[in-house]
């Protein structure tokens, strides 16, 4: 039984399959803290979507990854909306990139005699201070880069932000955006002290930083010493600095810790002097993933402007990664809960920038027989500075043709079923469906996770043990559980199995988002859950929704709807369903969300320029956003309407001259329904 296999692809059709993968490994990074891929592949995925945008020609969806920033937010913490969106920054991997970069800079200011500041990018989460009349009266994670979570109470355990703020002249509100981030120092004692408490150690400080700022209980958090480092001003910055130089001396008088930083007047030096921080790095207190470069004149920076999800001013040009050499000692096969079975190299343990690796993904078949990684072969893996290393390639070595190439199974390595791979995918997969034990066994995992069914007590073991010994075969069978014999089952106290119970009853009336997602069906994670959700309104009005129905929903295309129609089709399935109903599962009913009405602007390209009396540029291109519009820095051919406002200079000449439309800021208001 194979319930998720992929059609033929059209591009765009690929291009939805990439975004829906993105948004997952967006969650596990930003909200689990638990990446699965390394930051490179993601950056990889990123740009392959970016690119695919680009062929398709059309207008991007406003809310693909290539346009947003981050992950949804968790529903621990209470969300809060950022006044100004926090964005991300492009990424340079080469001196090309960087220099192409400048080339983009000078085109658009049309002058070269501009400062860029360096600062190092520090690798920890970013969170936005808002200060009123001087005192701190909120922080938010970054989130979605639009609502963040509120973690206040945290933030104020972290002795580098001041509560309040020092000297005068300080602006009514005024938003400080920086990185948290914990010390090499702190994160080794924390380490240290989770391996004597028996606890999993943090797997960089990044994590380590993360996982101690979401803590609901403060005190946890003041206990972890995190650190601060302020790069950058949300709101309040106009008439107050017009500098990144001047910001960072006003930071510093107001009671912010400071990072080093450099200016330069040209790009050479720029890069030389990334060059020599490669070797610097070490040296520093914590941990960086690679320098940022921004242009140092705020005008400037206003001039240039933005790209969908990130400055045009600015760019990270990132470190290499961290490598090291092992040896793979054998290749095993996992079993996804998706059926996806992927080889994963077992190497001798080693120590990549200061955290021990042992296993490497090989990703898929295609990519083991690329990369022909054999078993008892010398490796290089990389970290950057993230938790799965990756196998770089086979170091030189004469014995490698002498070993055989590794054997790709065609039967399931857990239940035996046939192993298939469907047309245009590069993943193998076990057509044992559920009656594969692994298969199974992530499901239910899946099942009841906390943002799925959120049952309490049912770890990997337990359900392992619960699959193996036969009491369960598929999720409907949680709720009719053989407690009598889970009793005599050794470590099963009946204090833990009561609760169980109750966290099992308790959970008979799911969000009905959590239980679409609970479901696990192939590309609809917790975002596409929520749409469906609040389109349809019940788990019915999605099991019955035609094509069409399911298409008019943000964020499904065509494979997205493809899959939940075959999910709900799929015999085993629908008999699964109808027993968790007589089971007692019944999901709430979703308010409907009315869809905003299509308005005018929406996926035009747009650019403002000029001063608009009133609103404010910034401003407008938020609200612009909100309708679906793309406002851009730059006039192109591309360009849909150019919004001039006062002293619009070369973008106006330039719409006039390649016959973009142009309108006033008399239509602008009116698109906005402001009224003057
Ligand atoms: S400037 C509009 N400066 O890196 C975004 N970011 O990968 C401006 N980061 O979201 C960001 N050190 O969380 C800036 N010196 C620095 C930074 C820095 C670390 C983080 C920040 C940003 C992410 C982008």
């Amino acid at each position: 039984m194979n319930l998720f296999s992929l059609s033929g692809t059209s591009l765009a059709e690929e291009a939805q399959a990439l975004r829906v993968q993105i948004r997952e490994h967006n969650f596990r990074y930003f909200i689990l803290n638990e990446p699965s891929i390394s930051d490179a592949d993601y950056d990889a995925l990123l740009r392959q979507l970016g690119d695919l945008e680009q062929c398709l020609g059309k207008p991007t969806p406003s809310d693909s990854p290539t346009q947003t920033v981050g992950a949804p937010i968790s529903q621990a913490f209470t969300p809060c909306e950022h006044a100004v969106p926090l964005l991300s920054l492009a990424n340079a991997f080469d001196a090309e990139e960087v220099r192409a970069f400048d080339q983009r800079i000078s085109d658009v200011l049309d002058r070269d005699d501009y400062d860029y500041i360096v600062e190092p990018k520090i690798d920890g989460l970013a969170v936005n201070l808002r200060y009123e009349s001087g005192v701190l009266v909120s922080a938010a994670t970054r989130g979605d880069g639009r609502v963040g979570e509120n973690v206040t109470d945290n933030v104020r355990t972290i002795a580098d932000i001041p509560w309040r703020l020092a000297g005068e002249g300080v602006p009514d509100v005024l938003e400080i955006r920086g990185e948290i981030y914990m010390s090499k120092a702190s994160f080794q004692a924390l380490n240290q002290s989770q391996a004597l408490a028996g606890e999993k150690p943090f797997a960089n400080p990044r994590n380590a930083a993360a996982g101690s700022l979401r803590q609901l209980d403060a005190s946890k958090t003041a206990k972890r010493q995190l650190s601060f480092f302020a790069y950058g001003v949300g709101m309040g910055a106009d008439g107050w600095v017009t500098s990144q130089t001047e910001f960072f001396e006003r930071l510093h008088r107001i009671g912010f810790p400071v990072q080093n930083y450099q200016l330069f007047s040209n790009i050479d030096d720029v890069l030389q002097y990334y060059e020599a921080f490669t070797i610097k790095r070490v040296e520093l207190k914590y941990d960086i993933d690679g320098l940022v470069f921004k242009l140092n004149d705020f005008s400037l920076q206003d001039e240039v402007g933005f790209v969908a999800r990130s400055p045009r001013w600015a760019i990270a040009h990132k470190f290499p990664a961290e490598e090291a050499l092992t040896t793979v000692k054998k290749v095993i096969w996992q079993v996804g809960r998706t059926g996806v079975i992927t080889p994963v190299a077992v190497m001798q343990p080693v120590s990549v920038g200061g955290v021990m690796v042992s296993r490497a993904t090989l990703h898929n078949v295609q990519e083991l027989q690329r990369k022909d990684v054999r078993e008892g072969d010398a490796v290089w893996i990389r970290r950057a500075g993230d938790v799965i290393p990756e196998i770089v390639c086979v170091a030189n070595d004469e014995a490698h043709l002498q070993r055989s190439s590794v054997v790709v199974p065609d039967v399931c390595p857990e239940c035996s079923a046939l192993i298939v791979q469907e047309n245009g995918e590069v993943a193998i997969r076990c057509s044992g469906g559920l009656a594969c034990p692994a298969q199974l066994k992530e499901r239910l995992s899946h099942f009841v996770s906390r943002h799925g069914m959120d049952i309490e007590g049912l770890g990997e073991k337990l359900i392992a043990r619960m699959v193996d010994e036969g009491l369960i075969h598929d999720i409907a069978d949680l709720y009719a559980l053989d407690y009598e014999t889970l009793m005599t089952w050794t470590g099963m106290g009946e204090k833990k199995i009561t609760k169980l119970q109750q966290s099992i009853t308790a959970s008979q009336h799911p969000d009905l988002a959590h239980f679409l997602y609970a479901l696990g069906m192939r590309h609809v994670g917790q975002a596409t859950a929520r749409n469906l959700a609040e389109a349809l309104g019940t788990w019915e009005h999605v099991r019955d929704a035609d094509e069409a129905a399911l298409l008019a929903i943000s964020d499904v295309g065509t494979e997205v709807a493809a899959s939940i129609q075959r999910f709900f089709q799929e015999k085993h399935n629908s008999e699964v369903l109808q027993r968790l109903y007589h089971l007692g599962v019944h999901p709430q009913t979703c308010a409907v969300k009315e869809k905003p009405l299509n308005h005018p602007l929406s996926g035009k390209r747009v650019v403002l320029t000029g001063s608009f009396e009133h609103i404010k540029r910034s401003d407008a291109q938020q609200q612009l956003r909100d309708l679906g519009a793309k406002p851009s820095g730059s006039v192109s051919k591309n360009t849909d309407i150019v919004i001039a406002g006062e002293k619009a200079g070369s973008k106006r000449e330039k719409a006039e001259a390649l016959g973009v439309k142009i309108v006033g800021e008399a239509e602008l208001l009116a698109w906005l329904d402001i009224k003057p």
